[in-house]
């Protein structure tokens, strides 16, 4: 019997290449789209879902406790707004998804809604939405408010956003565009309604003044490891997005997400689980373990991960010893998933300890070559049941050599062992997931 086959996702954000390395890509300067459209292209070529861009709306300031530290290594700044990104890749493509992320913070529902039909039209139905509430208070006050809302709160705000984006994309029935000649009808007035949505805090009135778009809602992809994350993904999400550590707990969220779907009245099977995944790979087993070395030997490497860690939890990394536990208090308002999966606080182990143990971000350790990683990921997919791989360098920055190892060399292992699709059967993103 065949395997089942598995999807492939990327993560990345539209900020800076690795532009001061050996192997430079695009210089550092990436903001024309030039090398996201070629990027694109490559994933495309090597049939993935989707491509998929991380976004904040800040500069950090929690690492060393200045912007300092942020912009000299440009950790997450500068960042560029990934939905403009997303139009040009969609007008570049013609089978991959391209998903965007924006946050229920920034973006009122209306003009969350507009936007995401205009893309899925440009897209001719491969947009998607990466449902984010935002993690940090240096985003909350670019947008009027102090702070940001509490853990638990922004989910039920954003339940409510749920409501209203899904009220307006329903607001134009998918037969309101009659386009008669006769009656010189474009289209059926009766078949465009408001919703006259008043909630506990968002009301907008309605309808939507953008046609339906192919998917009729964007494709929505979410990542909350919560309890309340874990519901909210249960009940939105066409795609969940994992850093959970391991086969075992990959498997234990899976179950439960899949178990909470359930409860919402949803077929689990309607949701696909991409787990984050950060390959090393070279032409020889030994190769690749000099790279993986080299890769996490640079200061660089603890660099970026405490910057990163720092900017999304907002605590500082860089006042902690290297080589001396971690507290074990350290809570956060952001993303107390990432933070608990980083910091395993009370594991008693150093700074150092984790960032050699996490600091690659995926969710199991694969180093070899791409045939050696396409078995392991066949083995990790049969043991958790599903769905796919969330690709990221495992260096944090882009490079076209390690786009180049995936889809020339990786991609073509797995459809050597019949793991993953060799062609694009369907037309829309959510179609496209739900193949198998
Ligand atoms: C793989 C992954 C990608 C994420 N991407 C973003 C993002 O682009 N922007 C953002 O503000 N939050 C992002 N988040 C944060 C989640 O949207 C969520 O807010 C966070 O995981 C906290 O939810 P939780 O406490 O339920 O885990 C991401 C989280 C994960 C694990």
């Amino acid at each position: 019997m065949s395997p089942k086959k598995f999807h492939l996702g990327w993560f990345t954000n539209f900020s800076v290449d690795e532009w001061n390395d050996p192997l430079a890509s695009s210089g550092g300067s990436p903001w024309d789209g030039e090398f996201y459209i070629e990027f694109c292209k490559a994933l495309e070529r090597a049939c993935f879902d989707y491509f998929m861009i991380e976004d904040t709306m800040m500069v950090p300031e929690s690492y060393g406790g200045s912007s300092r530290l942020a912009l000299k290594g440009a950790n997450q700044a500068p960042k560029h707004d990934p939905l403009p990104l997303a139009a040009v890749l969609a007008s570049h493509t013609r089978h991959l998804g391209i998903v965007a992320t924006m946050s229920t913070l920034a973006y009122p529902p209306f003009l969350l809604a507009r936007a995401s039909a205009t893309i899925d039209h440009l897209a001719r139905g491969r947009f998607g939405w990466n449902i984010v509430t935002s993690g940090e208070d240096l985003s909350a006050q670019n947008f009027g408010l102090d702070k940001l809302p509490e853990h638990d709160l922004r989910y039920d705000m954003a339940d409510e956003y749920m409501d209203v984006v899904n009220a307006l994309f329903a607001s134009w029935e998918p037969d309101a565009i009659v386009m008669d000649r006769e009656t010189e009808t474009y289209a059926d007035w009766t078949k465009v309604k408001p919703i006259n949505f008043v909630g506990k805090w968002y009301k907008c009135r309605g309808p939507l003044n953008t046609a339906p778009s192919p998917q009729g809602r964007p494709t929505y992809v979410q990542a909350g490891g919560s309890e309340k994350g874990r519901d909210f993904a249960a009940k939105h999400a066409d795609s969940v997005i994992s850093v959970a550590q391991g086969p075992k707990a990959m498997k234990e969220f899976r179950d439960d997400v899949r178990a909470r779907a359930v409860k919402f009245g949803r077929n689990p099977d309607d949701i696909k689980l991409l787990w984050l995944f950060s390959p090393v790979m070279d032409a020889t087993e030994s190769g690749a373990r000099i790279v993986n070395e080299l890769g996490m030997s640079q200061d660089r490497f603890a660099d970026r991960r405490l910057a990163l860690m720092s900017a999304i939890t907002e605590i500082d990394f860089a006042q902690f010893p290297m080589d001396e536990p971690l507290p074990t208090d350290l809570t956060t308002n952001g993303e107390t998933h990432s933070l608990k999966r980083f910091a395993q606080l009370g594991s008693g182990k150093t700074l150092r300890q984790l960032i050699m143990e996490g600091g690659k971000g995926g969710c199991v350790e694969s180093i070899g070559t791409p045939d050696q990683v396409a078995a392991h990921m066949g083995e990790i997919m049969a043991e958790v049941g599903g769905d796919g791989f969330l690709i990221c360098n495992p260096f944090h920055r882009n490079t076209r050599r390690y786009i180049a190892e995936v889809t020339d060399g990786l991609v073509p292992a797995l459809q050597r062992r019949g793991l993953v699709r060799t062609e694009y059967t369907k037309k829309t993103l959510r179609e496209t997931l739900l193949e198998f």
